[in-house]
């Protein structure tokens, strides 16, 4: 008996009636469906989301199983589910033209886990299958090299500094360059100038996303570092109590004054678990995070426990998202991750197809 030839045209109409979710437009329109193979009754196709770390990708994938299901004829599929992340940023004067988006950690008060965040969101991204850099802007109070452990320095190939790999992540930050305990005395100009290079003269190469870690404060310096820095967006970090949620304020207004969008707000040392009588404690209070995010219309990524592992661990140069895998703190990482990665996407795509978007 001879097997019916699946017809391709029956095949795309299914795939039509998958929507994306969250943008509420099909599939096949937002131009996910690639490489379509018939051979017989066999079907092969790639899906490729908008990020790698999309939320949505199990719900897709059922839709897609169960839309090719109903096609006459198909007694197999081979899904391939894959992403193609787009380009949020214009590069004037081809500063990283081959990084299609960055996010900067910022927050008005010092010491609320900015670096901590920035590492942990950085890799839970990286994890996630994104090609990721990691930027150290603080360039007066370096951590990250610190944080992730590294004991490399960078190479120069061709006049360009090679960034390190580490945990699978791009890294470049000041701390390669300084002497240890040594401290840095910049002034503006060479301030604009060092943070250029580290934009123009590090071979970041094809980036899906590059983090980059802020200075405490919202100064002249953060101000500038925004502008220079061609910017996706700024996620704000703060913890629960009054006096860091009025200064993250002022961090949001900062990014609002040279028009970078707030993609989200995090609560970090949002509350603390005993680990011996299991009881929650709130100890710098709770909830000023989401309270925060709503004034600013800014959607809330997530809470981040006090852990003291996660300490031990920025500490140690063992970053809880790699060493301590499956923790509540790792999975709040992972989530916050997930969450933003589709904040962005959803973002490009309505700035890049306002019609479509309009239209859903
Ligand atoms: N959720 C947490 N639980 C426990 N310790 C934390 C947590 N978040 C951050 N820390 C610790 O708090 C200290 C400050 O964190 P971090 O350096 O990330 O803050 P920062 O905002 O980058 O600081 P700065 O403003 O100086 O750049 C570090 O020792 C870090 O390990
Ligand atoms: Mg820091």
């Amino acid at each position: 008996m001879s097997e019916r030839m699946v017809d391709e045209a029956e095949v795309m109409e299914a795939l039509k009636r998958v929507k994306d979710p969250e943008l509420n437009v099909d599939i096949v329109k937002l131009g996910m469906v690639d490489n379509l193979r018939i051979d017989g009754g066999r079907v092969a196709l790639t899906v490729n989301l908008t990020t790698p770390g999309c939320p949505l990708k199990a719900e897709i994938e059922k839709d897609v199983r169960a839309a090719l299901d109903k096609v006459p004829g198909v007694a197999s599929l081979d899904l391939t589910m894959g992403a193609t992340v787009r380009r949020s940023i214009e590069t004037p004067g081809g500063l990283i033209p081959d990084v299609a988006n960055t996010v900067a950690i910022g927050s008005g008060k010092g010491g609320v886990g900015k670096s901590t965040v920035s590492v942990n969101i950085a890799l839970a991204f990286a994890r996630s299958g994104a090609t990721v850099g990691l930027m150290d802007a603080d360039m007066y109070g370096p951590n990250l090299v610190q944080m992730m452990g590294v004991k490399t320095r960078p190479d120069v190939v061709e006049g360009k500094i090679v960034p390190v790999t580490t945990d699978g992540l791009k890294l470049m930050s000041m701390a390669f360059f300084l002497k240890e305990n040594e401290p840095v005395i910049w002034r503006g100009p060479m301030l604009h100038g060092a943070m250029k290079q580290f934009l123009g003269d590090v071979m970041w190469g094809k980036l899906d996303y590059l983090f980059i870690d802020m200075p405490p404060g919202t100064g002249d310096v953060q101000l500038t570092l925004s502008q220079i820095i061609p910017l996706t967006g700024a996620v704000l970090v703060t913890t629960p109590q009054e006096v860091a949620l009025s200064d993250v304020r002022k961090a949001a207004a900062m990014f609002q004054k040279v028009n970078v969008p707030i993609l989200g707000v995090i609560e970090n040392m949002s509350y603390f678990n005993c680990p011996h009588c299991g009881e929650r404690a709130e100890i710098f209070g709770h909830g000023g995070g989401m309270r925060t995010a709503e004034k600013l219309d800014a959607p809330f990524l997530g809470e981040i426990p006090i852990d003291i592992r996660l300490r031990q661990g920025g500490d140690e140069g063992r970053p809880s998202v790699v060493h301590d895998q499956g923790s509540a703190t790792a999975d709040a990482f992972g989530g916050i991750a997930s969450k933003l990665a589709a904040i962005i996407s959803v973002n490009t795509y309505k700035s890049l197809q306002p019609e479509l978007a309009a239209g859903s």
